[in-house]
């Protein structure tokens, strides 16, 4: 089956994030919206099947998770990466960020120091700084035309009191997908310190041409024994509203003790329509992630070439992964308000300011192309023109 990766959805009467603020948010209900990370695409229709069907029995009352909604995720972990992982690693959450928070109760105390790679996803930031523990910066380094982790740096910011690293993996916002050996330099570095690794891999899926995505902990058992790994079919298949997702956790230890804190929070639940969702993605939804892939590599192409040409003074670093991209606008010389100003009065469209990925982030914009081609052209248009005027 061939999908149609061109076809434009209006999505502004569904109550979404994404299309559904601008109004509220912006000042202005026709900024095109290229902010949040979900895609302007229709799920596979295997998955929309199952929601319908589930739908159509017509009672909803508290579901189970079954065996077979495990088993789609170890055989898709085992066929997309060649990780062997065993049903009873896998551990619920409604969602990755509520599971890292979970890890974060679970495994440090307050004032307890974690560590994190700015510029990085926004809630990295909260989750850390608003339950009450220290947040300790490692930011990346932009060297040899790509972003980089700064291993030395990080062994200097390690005392007894740093007790958790979480990794961005394929990193949002920079568009890195991690090599072997970067992942296994960060996990030795981990190993040696007695930090546990907190692997956020909700982007493992969204990769591009020429790279590979590694999930950390099949490097070594003794990386598995030390990391938690967050999935979930969110991202990849564009069901983020459904709020269901997975850790893996081969520690036995650790496991209990995330558990039992999601327990005690009340957050068992989950609700029908994402079990039949994931299950449904991970069993039938290969095919049309190839298909994704490519029209996102096109989309990627497409605007670097659009960047390049027509609008030099933005630099956009090539992605590697996810369906984002970050954007240098330094040469623009705009502080953050006159940069905000211009994005949505100017260019009206809306995306992440990239001071809100941290301090290094300052002058960045990152843009979303997880959409129809259309849109996209619209929107670098509208880039294009405000540039210039
Ligand atoms: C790195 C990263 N983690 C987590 C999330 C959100 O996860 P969830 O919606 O499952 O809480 C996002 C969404 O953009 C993300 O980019």
């Amino acid at each position: 089956m061939e999908y149609d990766f061109d076809r434009v959805i209006d999505r502004r009467q569904t109550d979404s994030v994404k299309w559904g603020l601008n109004a509220k948010l912006f000042g202005d209900a026709d900024v095109i919206s290229a902010w949040v990370a979900d895609m302007d695409f229709e799920s596979p229709a295997p998955v929309i099947e199952a929601i319908l069907a589930r739908a159509r029995h017509g009672i909803y009352g508290y579901g189970v998770r079954p065996a077979a909604y495990t088993d789609s995720m170890v055989a898709w972990m085992q066929t997309r990466f060649g990780w062997t992982t065993a049903s009873e690693w896998y551990a619920f959450s409604p969602g990755v960020v509520p599971a890292l928070a979970l890890a974060v109760h679970a495994f440090t105390q307050p004032g307890d120091k974690i560590i994190i790679q700015p510029p990085v996803y926004p809630p990295f930031f909260s989750i850390v700084k608003n339950n009450g523990r220290q947040l300790v910066f490692n930011p990346l380094k932009f060297h040899d035309g790509k972003f980089q982790m700064d291993l030395e740096n990080l062994e200097r910011q390690i005392d007894p009191r740093t007790k958790m690293l979480i990794l961005c993996s394929p990193h949002n916002p920079v568009g890195r997908v991690w090599s072997r050996e970067e992942l296994t330099a960060l996990g030795e570095v981990c190993l040696r310190h007695n930090l546990l690794i907190i692997s956020d891999e909700i982007h493992a899926d969204l990769v591009l041409r020429g790279h590979t995505h590694t999930p950390l902990a099949m490097l070594s058992d003794a990386f598995a024994q030390n990391t938690l790994t967050c999935i979930a079919p969110s991202k990849t298949f564009n069901i983020a509203g459904l709020y269901t997702a997975a850790t893996i956790i081969p520690n036995a230890r650790l496991r209990a003790q995330f558990n039992h804190t999601r327990e005690n929070l009340g957050l068992e639940g989950g609700n029908v329509f994402g079990i039949a969702a994931l299950e449904a993605a991970y069993r039938t939804g290969g095919e049309w992630l190839t298909q994704l892939l490519d029209y996102l590599q096109g989309n990627a192409d497409f605007l670097m070439s659009y960047f390049a040409e027509r609008i030099p003074r933005i630099k956009p670093i090539r992605p590697e992964g996810t369906y984002l991209v970050w954007l240098d606008c330094r040469e623009m010389g705009l502080d953050d308000a006159a940069l905000k100003e211009w994005m949505l009065k100017r260019a009206r469209v809306a995306m992440n300011e990239g001071h809100t990925f941290g301090e290094q982030g300052r002058g960045f914009l990152r843009l979303n192309f997880g959409c129809p081609r259309a849109t996209l052209v619209e929107i670098l248009q509208r880039i294009e023109q405000a540039a210039r005027s």
